[in-house]
């Protein structure tokens, strides 16, 4: 697909507010511009979104149909393709990477997005297994996207409490269900990328009711909440606002992440050396 330069940068704010981007949110900000644009000429525009004009959304029989005009599948991770060009050689991590190590070499286009749903959670007076549970809630996606709640949860297990976890896992499940009373509404972008009319699978509908009667359904809604899904572009936390939480709630395995013999080692490896090709 090709890119209307003019018109991304003014969705942007111009020349200037691009210019103050870090490079990663300037990703993020192309890979949504580029979804919306593949959603169709009516989606692509933030206005008509905006009003939540069901006619500007696609179907999810149009979604479908793109599927055979992609050479790789939505489901598959952030790093094992570019948002434009050649994928750019990755800088190797240290021998006993930290948490803090892939959050700056390897989650370069969820952590923005993830620092500001924390960032969110924590100016909301949140708990810190909330604020964590946001800050590595999309984190995944760099790895695989389809189904990254449970992957998300699955890949943390080891090393955060179960509240922190559940409220990974379900947080997939439950945006795709309002829940007004804690703030929560479905948001347009959903109608974007999975079509107007689309219709959760009984695996998510099954979730959702699963976590409703869950003790830490509050957990796992926040994360919705607190969730962001349009672009702020002058809005960059850093993960230093978090370190403190991270030490309370984060089991730092002392041979480093991927290395520690854990039944998710092999993920955290996956994501420090994409590049292997076996
Ligand atoms: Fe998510
Ligand atoms: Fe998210």
């Amino acid at each position: 697909m090709k890119l209307d330069r003019r018109d991304f940068f003014a969705k942007l704010g111009g020349a200037a507010a691009v210019a103050a981007m870090t490079h990663e949110a300037r990703a993020d900000a192309l890979e949504h511009y580029m979804m919306a644009a593949a959603a169709g000429p009516a989606a692509a525009g933030a206005g008509s979104a905006a009003a939540g004009d069901a006619k500007s959304f696609p179907t999810a029989a149009q979604i479908d149909a793109q599927i055979e005009t992609r050479p790789t599948r939505k489901g598959g991770g952030n790093l094992f393709s570019a948002s434009e060009g050649n994928v750019k050689r990755l800088p190797p991590l240290p021998a006993k990477p930290t948490l803090a190590d892939y959050f700056n070499q390897r989650f370069t286009r969820t952590s923005n997005h993830c620092l500001q749903s924390a960032n969110r959670a924590m100016k909301n007076g949140m708990s810190e297994e909330i604020i964590l549970a946001c800050l590595l809630h999309d984190t995944v996606q760099e790895l695989i996207k389809v189904d990254h709640g449970w992957w998300g949860a699955q890949m943390y297990e080891p090393y955060v409490s179960p509240k922190v976890t559940f409220a990974i896992r379900y947080h997939q499940a439950l945006r795709f269900y309002e829940d007004k009373e804690h703030g929560y509404e479905y948001p347009d972008l959903y109608r974007r990328m999975f079509g107007v009319d689309y219709k959760p699978e009984p695996y998510i509908e099954q979730a959702w009711k699963t976590a409703t009667k869950h003790k830490w359904y509050f957990e796992s809604r926040m994360v919705t909440v607190n969730d962001l899904y349009a672009f702020e572009p002058n809005v960059n936390p850093t993960l230093e606002q978090f370190t403190d939480i991270i030490g309370h709630n984060f089991k730092q395995p002392k041979e480093g992440l991927g290395y520690d013999n854990t039944p998710v080692a092999h993920m955290w490896r996956s994501i420090s050396m994409p590049d292997h090709p076996l």
